[in-house]
């Protein structure tokens, strides 16, 4: 059998394109979708979903602004093909607040002023859920390190940690910050 060359796979019309059928649970609702196999996670909420909170940053990996939680785990969605993703639940910024009440983590950005353009907030405040809920920040240095793959160009960092060290605070298990310098 020929092996097709790249000049070939160059060549292919969108209509030559075999696509492949997913299904998601997204913020609580499940999708079916049949995809181009190239198309990332973050192309998928954002262009047939229409949930555009999650972000498009950099679209390289580099700057979390695209981060979503997917199966319980925070991830950078444009690194992230949906195809190999398939059946995965979701959860993006859209689908954290219960109702017309804010996830605390929404809530405490929002008390501590904790974005400037806000570009970044969504990534920040889904890798924020995800990162309290892995149980391994202790304090405002830990919280610093963990959410080290959240750029923030607005620099709001230090309102950012004092949020996220509040919104620990309010739930079941408050972080101790001894020397907390948010
Ligand atoms: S857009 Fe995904 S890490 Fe920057
Ligand atoms: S608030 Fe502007 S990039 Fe973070």
């Amino acid at each position: 059998m020929e092996t097709p060359t790249a000049q070939a796979a160059l060549d292919l019309a969108p209509s030559d394109v075999q696509r492949v059928p997913v299904t998601f649970e997204i913020n609580g609702k499940t999708h079916r979708f049949e995809i181009e196999p190239w198309t990332t996670l973050l192309d998928l909420l954002r262009e047939r979903c229409h949930l555009s909170g999650t972000k498009k940053g950099c679209d390289h990996g580099q700057c979390g602004a695209c981060t979503a939680i997917v199966d319980g785990q925070r991830i950078n969605t444009c690194l992230a093909l949906a195809a190999v993703r398939d059946g995965a639940s979701i959860t993006t910024v859209e689908g954290l607040a219960d109702g017309d009440t804010l996830h605390p983590v929404q809530q405490a950005f929002i008390d501590h002023d904790a974005f400037q353009c806000g570009y970044c907030t969504p990534g920040q405040i889904c890798s924020a859920v995800a990162m309290l809920a892995e149980g391994h920040a202790k304090n405002a240095d830990d919280i610093r390190e963990l959410m080290s793959g959240n750029l923030c160009r607005c620099g709001a960092y230090t309102n950012i940690v004092a949020a996220i060290l509040d919104a620990a605070e309010r739930s079941d298990q408050p972080l101790t910050a001894p020397g907390a310098r948010p």
